[in-house]
């Protein structure tokens, strides 16, 4: 055989070309292989597809910055007149400097250009409070003050509404300070927020504690159940009750589980109630996702379960 027959015998593709059913009888084999994988991931699926379901996403949580609310007990607070507040006094920036570096300054920069560690991440930046453009809401005084009450959730500022009016008088003035030119409110933009907020007759704030101690009192309520549920469920996890194999293969953490469930037992006295419960958000309790895949009869069992352990 010479070097061209060689050649000719490797790549004739014109032969092929001529007889097409040739070529179908080397790829038929590939497109038998992917049906068949497609095939077996839609039989495996089939259950959400068939619900049309849509497994929860776990997001993340985009307010983990935020600092915890403080303790704050209840009270009436001074009643504040716009025109005094409206005036910068050494008292006034000396307790807005206070403030500021207690709640801003991690965002918008110890010195007021926005360059504090926690405003890195977001977007827009923190208004730096140097320049006197771009700004969302406006520099005038009577801006700034809703910026506080309300906020402006949707870029990154939380709302400043728990701090007292004084409080938010003095931040104001002291971010107003690092402005070169700061806009001046008129007469009844000023007077407005005397309408709007009724400054002039004290402001009532509710006690309040942070959430961390919330939950950990709550938690100390059932704390005695949670023990004794969670000793119950170490004897039939040791068991081989097939429930408790149920239980411990859709719970990630199975002690929050149980605690979750035992903080909510008056929600979930019937088995509807209990799958109500669950459901919406089963990673938060402890549940793994794939809890929302399951029967009736399995939902039951799993139900029958859990009153067995909680008593
Ligand atoms: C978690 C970060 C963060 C903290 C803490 C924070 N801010 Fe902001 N702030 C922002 C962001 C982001 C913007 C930009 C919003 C925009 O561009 O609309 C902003 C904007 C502002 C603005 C400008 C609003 C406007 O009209 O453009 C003011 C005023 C302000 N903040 C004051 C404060 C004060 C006072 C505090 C403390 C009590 C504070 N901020 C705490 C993130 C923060």
């Amino acid at each position: 055989m010479d070097q061209q027959s060689v050649y000719k015998a490797e790549t004739d593709f014109q032969e092929i070309l001529r007889t097409p059913h040739r070529l179908f009888g080397y790829t038929y084999l590939y497109f038998l292989a992917v049906l068949a994988v497609i095939g077996i991931l839609y039989v495996n699926n089939l259950n959400p597809v068939g619900n049309n379901r849509v497994l929860p996403v776990v997001l993340k949580d985009s307010s983990a910055f935020v600092l915890e609310i403080p303790y704050q007990s209840p009270g009436v607070l001074p009643p504040v007149d716009v025109r005094a507040a409206s005036v910068p006094s050494d008292a006034m920036l000396t307790r807005g400097r206070e403030v500021y570096r207690a709640n801003c300054a991690s965002c918008h920069g110890d010195n007021g250009q926005g360059d504090g560690p926690a405003g890195l991440v977001l977007n827009p930046k923190p208004r730096n409070f140097h320049s006197a453009e771009g700004w969302t809401n406006g520099a005038k005084i009577s801006q700034i003050y809703r910026t506080l009450q309300d906020g402006i959730v949707r870029n990154g500022m939380a709302s400043y509404a728990y701090l007292p009016p004084s409080d938010r008088f003095a931040l104001i003035h002291l971010i107003r300070k690092f402005n070169p030119v700061p806009p001046m409110d008129s007469e009844p933009e000023l007077m407005d927020l005397e309408t709007v907020y009724q400054l002039s007759k004290g402001s009532v704030i509710a006690a309040q504690i942070p959430i961390r101690e919330a939950e950990r009192r709550v938690l100390a309520e059932h704390s005695g159940d949670v023990i004794a549920a969670a000793q119950r469920y170490k004897r039939f996890e040791e068991s081989d009750d097939p429930a408790a194999a149920l239980f411990a293969r859709v719970t990630a953490n199975p002690e929050r589980a149980l605690t979750a469930l035992q903080s909510a037992t008056s929600r979930t006295g019937t088995l509807d109630e209990f799958i109500r419960f669950v459901t919406p958000d089963p990673v938060q309790l402890g549940f793994r996702a794939s809890v929302n895949q399951l029967d009736r009869e399995s939902w039951e069992m799993l139900y029958q379960f859990v009153r067995r352990v909680m008593l």
